[in-house]
C-alpha cells in the first residue's frame, strides 16, 4: 500500500452510507474550476455527484464538466446540474472520482458489481488522476475476496464464452462462474440476463478466499478470450484511494 495521511476522527458513529458520503466529499475537495471530470457510478459516487452539483449551483466551480460512466450517472448528473460531455470530444479528463467493490493493498480494484465496468475503465483510464472513494469495508487482502469479479461479454454465444472463462480456471478449488441475471419479469417464468449500458452481458467469477494468482496474467488471459469485452479488475489504475473508517478517521492513500 502507498503512503497514507489520516484526518482527525469525526464525532459520532456514522452509518455505512454516511461513511461513503464522507469519502465522496473529501474527493470533491480535489476538484478545481475548469476541470473535466470522470463521473463514477454507484452509491458512493452518487454522493460525489450531489456535492459537485451543490458547489456548481453555488458558483464555486465555474467551468467544471463531467463525462458520465453510465446512463444512471448521466441522468443523476443532469438532475444535479453538472454539465456533461461525451468521452469523444471531452478533451483532457483531469480527474475521475468513483467507488469500488474491493481495494487490495496495492490499490488494485474490483469494480463493476453495479454493471458499469466498461465505461468506467474507458473513462477512468483516460484521465490524469483517478480518485477512488470507499468505506473501510471495501479494503481486502486479495481481489475477489468478498464477491463476484465481473466480466463483460458479448451476448452472442455468451454460454460458450462462459465455458471458456470456466476453462481458464479449470481445477481451481472453489472457483465458479455464472451469467448475471435479473429476476423474471412479471408474467414470465425465466430469469433474464442482466444487460449492460453497452447491450452486453456480465459473467460473474467467484474465487474461494480471493484470487491468489498473478493478476496481470489472469487479466491478459481473460482479455484474449474472443467474446470477452473487458473485466472488472482495475490494475494499477487508482492514483489515490480515500477510505472513510468506522472510527471516523479518513485516510488518503497515494
Ligand atoms: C459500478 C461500480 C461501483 O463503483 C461499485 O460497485 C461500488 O458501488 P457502491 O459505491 O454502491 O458500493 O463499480 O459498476
Amino acid at each position: 500500500m502507498g503512503s497514507a495521511a489520516a484526518s482527525p476522527p469525526l464525532s459520532g458513529k456514522l452509518t455505512q452510507d454516511e461513511l461513503k458520503r464522507v469519502a465522496a466529499h473529501r474527493a470533491v475537495e480535489f476538484v478545481e474550476p475548469g476541470m473535466t471530470l470522470g463521473l463514477g457510478t454507484g452509491s458512493t459516487a452518487a454522493h460525489a455527484l450531489d456535492r459537485l452539483g451543490e458547489l456548481l449551483r453555488a458558483g464555486a466551480l465555474p467551468g467544471v464538466a463531467g463525462v458520465p460512466t453510465s446512463l444512471k450517472t448521466e441522468a443523476h448528473a443532469a438532475r444535479t446540474g453538472i454539465p456533461l460531455l461525451p468521452l469523444a470530444g471531452a478533451g483532457r479528463i483531469h480527474l475521475s472520482i468513483d467507488g469500488a467493490d474491493e481495494v487490495d493493498p496495492d490499490l488494485n480494484l474490483v469494480k463493476g458489481r453495479g454493471g458499469s465496468l466498461l465505461r468506467e475503465k474507458m473513462i477512468e483510464g483516460a484521465g490524469d488522476r483517478f480518485v477512488v472513494i470507499v468505506d473501510e469495508s471495501k479494503l481486502v487482502p486479495r481481489l475477489g475476496c468478498t464477491g463476484a469479479v465481473p466480466v463483460e461479454v458479448v451476448p452472442f454465444g455468451a454460454p460458450h464464452t462462459l465455458g471458456l472463462i470456466r476453462n481458464l480456471f479449470d481445477g481451481l478449488a472453489g472457483f465458479h462462474a455464472r451469467l448475471r441475471t435479473v429476476p423474471a419479469a412479471e408474467g414470465k417464468e425465466e430469469e433474464a440476463p442482466f444487460v449492460t449500458d453497452n447491450g452486453n452481458y456480465i459473467v460473474e467469477m467467484f474465487f474461494d478466499d480471493g484470487i491468489r494468482g498473478d493478476l496481470r496474467d489472469i487479466s491478459d488471459r481473460l482479455l484474449r478470450i474472443t467474446g470477452v469485452v473487458e473485466h472488472g479488475m482495475f490494475l494499477g489504475m487508482a492514483t489515490t484511494v480515500i477510505v472513510a473508517n468506522k472510527d471516523g478517521t479518513v485516510a488518503v492513500i497515494n
